[in-house]
């Protein structure tokens, strides 16, 4: 039962703060709260256990990101709920280092992040938050069994999958949005599949298909973009992943965020170089050295625009943007890795009429993380990976997890408790002018 109760029933104050769902977001708020007696915090997650996209635990996927971006290192590196830290208590921080990684298996990433889970008193699983209400300055996060109430919330519900409205009445067992496949592509009985969108789940699909002993004849891979286009991972471009390019985007107006945002899309959304070139050699080594009979087909800069049932399975209606051309293509699955977005979660419904939305429908999220809603301003809705508009593409994504969440715990001080201050960056990325105008975000809580 959840309540705002101990074990001996004796009633408390409300939680500082309350967060919805735990992901990586919401676990490195967890831990860099954790021994932060004057922050009163608990989190809920409506899994029975912490587990990192599990339907994307594909065999040999890694993570795009450095272990140092892990949930506490970038802001508190003497934390004991550190990557280096659960290799250490394992006894295999030497073993690790020496297999060399140049990128770490996310089933490790995943069980360092379900260590720390396992041990952090302010988790609490198997905790669907069905809504939450606010009455007499407080929240209410109503549970199947009890409530809690809040001074302030986290939203740290993730992305949700995005399935076209034209693939939506086909969705089962031979058409399901990649979010699945781990459970899905074993037992799929298909000759000819077709895979829709060339993004990092796009090519671990196709890869794992590719090493798959299945009875699958023809491959068929789309990719909306003008190629099959790498992940931009070098110095310079990385420099997105920065505070202090954070700070700077902070400065732009709607437009000109969207146009940034474009620009550097493929710093987090491109394809792993190893996937490409795992996938490369795979269909090498299937045409010229084992003589198997798949016939993989790569199809570049195409929009599927409407798919249909026909008698032996689908049909894909399918725009060339390369040429202009319309095709059509058949299988007899498809897997849809068309991408995830942010919404907020149903559970807010009842407050979404005090939230404020821009033009294209997304909450609007203040410098410092919080929706702008129209309650009083010590009651704040934080939200995480939420602002990828209004904070720029790192926020998606591991990355920045731990500054971002040293901000909220500094906002919920309000004090800078940690020192977030920018670095002296040597990319300019504001003119002269315009430079110090959001220093504020980082020092005045
Ligand atoms: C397959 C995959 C791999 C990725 N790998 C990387 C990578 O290597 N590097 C990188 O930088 N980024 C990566 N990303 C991007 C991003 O970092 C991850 O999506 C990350 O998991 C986001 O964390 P999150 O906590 O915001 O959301 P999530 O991990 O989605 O967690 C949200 C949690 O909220 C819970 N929840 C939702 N609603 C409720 C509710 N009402 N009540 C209770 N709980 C609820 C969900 O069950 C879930 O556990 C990856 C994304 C995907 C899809
Ligand atoms: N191993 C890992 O670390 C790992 C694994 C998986 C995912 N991720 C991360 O998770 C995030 C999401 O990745 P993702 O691959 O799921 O999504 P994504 O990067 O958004 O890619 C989805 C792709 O689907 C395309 N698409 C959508 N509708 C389409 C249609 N009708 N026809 C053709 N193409 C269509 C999109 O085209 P447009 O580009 O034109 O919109 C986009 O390129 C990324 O940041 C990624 O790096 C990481």
């Amino acid at each position: 039962m959840f309540a705002n109760n101990d074990r001996t029933g004796h009633a408390h104050d409300a939680l500082d703060v309350a967060g919805i769902g735990i992901g990586p977001s919401n676990l490195s708020l967890a831990s860099l709260l954790d021994g932060l007696s004057n922050v009163k915090a608990h989190f809920y997650e409506r899994q029975p256990v912490f587990n990192w996209h599990p339907g994307m635990m594909l065999p040999d996927v890694e993570l795009q990101s450095s272990y140092l971006k892990d949930l506490v290192t970038p802001v508190m590196p003497t934390s004991r709920w550190s990557f280096v830290s659960y290799l250490v208590a394992h006894k295999r921080l030497y073993a690790f280092l020496n297999a060399q990684y140049e990128a770490v298996p996310r089933r490790e990433f995943a069980h360092y992040l379900a260590w720390v889970a396992s041990q952090l008193k302010n988790l609490s699983f198997n905790a669907v938050v069905r809504d939450v209400s606010y009455e007499k300055n407080q929240f209410h996060l109503r549970f199947d069994n009890g409530s809690v109430a809040a001074n302030n919330l986290v939203l740290g519900t993730g992305t949700t999958p995005f399935v076209p409205a034209w693939a939506t009445p086909f969705l089962g067992d031979t058409c399901f949005h990649n979010s699945e496949a781990a459970y899905r592509l074993a037992p799929l009985k298909a000759a000819r599949i077709a895979v829709i969108g060339g993004g990092q789940s796009g090519g671990e699909v196709v890869e794992a298909l590719l090493n798959a002993k299945s009875e699958l004849k023809e491959l068929n891979w789309f990719s909306r973009r003008h190629n099959f286009e790498p992940i931009n991972d070098t110095a310079f471009s990385n420099q997105v992943f920065s505070p202090e390019y954070v700070y700077a985007y902070l400065n732009l107006n709607s437009d000109q965020k969207l146009e940034a945002l474009k620009a550097s899309v493929l710093t987090s959304d491109g394809l792993s170089i190893s996937t490409i070139n795992n996938i490369y050699r795979r269909l090498y080594s299937l045409r010229y050295l084992e003589n198997r009979d798949i016939d993989a087909k790569l199809s570049p800069n195409r929009d599927v625009i409407q798919m249909e049932a026909d008698k032996n399975g689908y049909r894909l209606i399918v725009r060339n943007r390369f040429d202009g051309g319309v095709e059509v293509f058949h299988a007899d699955a498809i897997i849809l890795a068309t991408g995830y977005q942010f919404k907020l979660p149903d559970a807010v419904a009842g407050l979404q009429d005090r939230i404020q939305f821009d033009r294209h429908n997304r909450p609007v999220l203040d410098d410092r993380y919080c929706l702008n809603w129209s309650g009083p301003k010590h009651n704040r809705i934080f939200a995480q990976n939420a602002g990828r508009y209004s904070h720029g593409i790192a926020d998606s994504q591991l990355s920045l997890m731990a500054w971002r969440s040293a901000h909220i715990i500094n906002s919920l001080l309000g004090q800078a408790h940690f020192d977030l201050e920018p670095h002296d960056s040597q990319v300019n990325w504001l003119s002269s002018g315009h430079a110090s105008l959001n220093q504020n975000v980082a020092v005045d809580y």
